[in-house]
């Protein structure tokens, strides 16, 4: 197969010539060869050279102008450089050869054939050449091309040998698979079920950094059920495998949180890309079995889950190497405030519940709004069109209310400045009370939004508490 067609980029003429000067052959391998033959765009190329990747690297940038840096990481034997919005990264093909007495491979100059049984998936393994004699051919040997084709991920090698050279590979292929909707072959899934464990040995970093390429695919919950069915979910992330199951007491079961937080997941990524929106949506019932209780009158109840959840937020972030920052604060948000929206259309819906809804939410009001209607999962349909009209009649007041009283990120007409000023004051428990309640007597429509209510209503409260108005 020919692929001289993907080849127009002039770095590409650049890096075969300099190549050819050097003495050694060049080939595009990896990510870039499968993304061309998938139509997906790629902006990183990586050449692996039977020869010194640093000094191809050199020449190649000397080639591109005087500016092109070359950055070397002398360690690793590869050197990138950076052109026309392009990540190229050159390497010197490796074999790696295990010893008996030791686990640490040994690692030696080798050929591109080592260095294609080295990588981890056949659609990954796959290689076109940068030589003058048949620049532009595909270089195959593990069929990775048929693969593609056929949307199956699989090991170059025996999987256990792929997998042990790595373990992290085992996240990569249910990323592949949730990302490109491929099938993990048999014997690979195999092999995952039983070398699972050993992504422990892994750093928390990388397994993230997968995590989130998964939870950014078309359809996450392809991923969770692999990791569910290899056992990767338990060792990864243990919070969301407690989801799994459903308990019978007496003929009455609840639903299985697993299978429904995943098709919140998938349902809210077919609305957005935002990835923290979808980390909300994978945790949202994340405290469920912490909470879960039956009685007799009421059945199965998870009381609390949302403010146990939020706390859990910070834990699970933490473990996972997430950012501790607003991201993970809009996330606690969210899960805190998930059940708010449906119990607000139970009832009639006040304007003053939606006031205090606004006020909490904030700017993420209208993201909560899309969690809270995805969590609609029931199957009886009836109930559903009922949920989602309620939440119709929700949006058009939460609309109503902002325009009229601009709650999103609204703070009160009189601060507490102006109460320990009024009042001769030092920041006291005083000053407090008076903020807290002329808070809320707006946000439960007592008083008007406006100083001068605010001011009149700040007076009459500092009386009740015995405070006098300076004079
Ligand atoms: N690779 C590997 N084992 C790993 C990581 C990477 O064998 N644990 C090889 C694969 O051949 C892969 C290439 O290195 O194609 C580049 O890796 P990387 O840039 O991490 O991934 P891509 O395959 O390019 O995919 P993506 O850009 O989506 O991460």
């Amino acid at each position: 197969m020919q692929l001289s067609g993907h080849l127009e980029n002039p770095i590409f003429k650049i890096v075969a010539d300099e190549a050819r000067k050097l003495g050694a052959e060049a080939f595009v391998i990896g990510g870039y060869v499968r993304d061309i033959l998938l139509g997906r765009e790629s902006k990183d190329i990586d050449i692996v050279v039977a020869g010194s990747g640093i000094e191809l690297a050199q020449n190649v940038a000397s080639k591109l102008g005087k500016n092109i840096l070359v950055t070397v990481f002398k360690n690793f034997g590869t050197a990138m450089i950076h052109h026309n919005g392009l990540d190229v990264e050159f390497v010197g093909a490796r074999k790696e050869s295990y010893r008996a007495d030791s686990r640490k491979p040994l690692v030696e100059n080798g050929s591109l054939e080592d260095d294609q049984n080295r990588r981890d998936f056949t659609i990954n393994a796959m290689a076109f050449s940068l030589n003058e004699f048949d620049f532009g051919s595909l270089i195959d040997p593990f069929g990775g091309h048929h693969d593609l084709e056929k949307k199956i991920i699989r090991t170059p090698l025996e999987p256990d040998i792929t997998f042990s050279d790595d373990p992290l590979r085992m996240m990569r292929a249910v990323r592949f698979a949730a990302q490109l909707g491929f099938t993990i072959e048999e014997k690979t899934l195999a092999a995952i079920q039983r070398n699972g464990k050993r992504l422990a040995i892994v750093s928390k970093e990388r397994i993230t950094d997968e995590l989130n390429k998964m939870m950014l695919a078309p359809f996450p919950s392809d991923g969770f059920i692999y990791m569910q069915e290899t056992g990767l979910l338990e060792v990864v992330l243990p919070w969301v495998a407690a989801l799994q199951g459903v308990e019978k007491i007496g003929g009455s079961g609840h639903k299985d949180n697993f299978f429904h937080t995943i098709k919140v997941l998938d349902r809210v990524a077919q609305r957005t890309d935002n990835l923290w929106l979808r980390w909300a949506a994978l945790l949202h019932d994340i405290a469920k079995p912490l909470v879960k209780k039956y009685s007799e009158e009421t059945g199965w109840t998870f009381h609390g889950h949302e403010v146990k959840g939020e706390r859990m937020v910070h834990d699970i972030f933490r473990e996972l190497k997430l950012p501790l920052n607003e991201k993970m604060k809009y996330v606690q948000k969210l899960v805190l405030l998930h059940l708010r929206p449906a119990r607000l259309a139970e009832d009639e819906i006040t304007d003053s519940a939606i006031r205090r809804l606004l006020f909490e939410a904030g700017d993420t009001i209208d993201d909560l709004m899309l969690l809270c209607e995805a969590d609609i999962t029931s199957k009886n349909q009836q109930k559903v069109i009922k949920y989602l009209k309620n939440f119709e009649i929700v949006r058009h007041k939460l609309a109503e209310i902002e325009q009229k009283d601009k709650l999103r990120n609204w703070q009160p007409p009189v601060t507490g400045e102006m109460i320990m000023q009024t009042f001769d004051l030092q920041p006291c428990r005083e000053v407090g009370i008076i903020k807290n309640a002329i808070r809320e007597a707006i946000l439960d429509g007592k008083i008007e939004n406006n100083y001068t209510e605010a001011f009149n209503f700040m007076i009459d409260e500092a009386k009740k508490i015995n405070i006098i108005q300076k004079k």
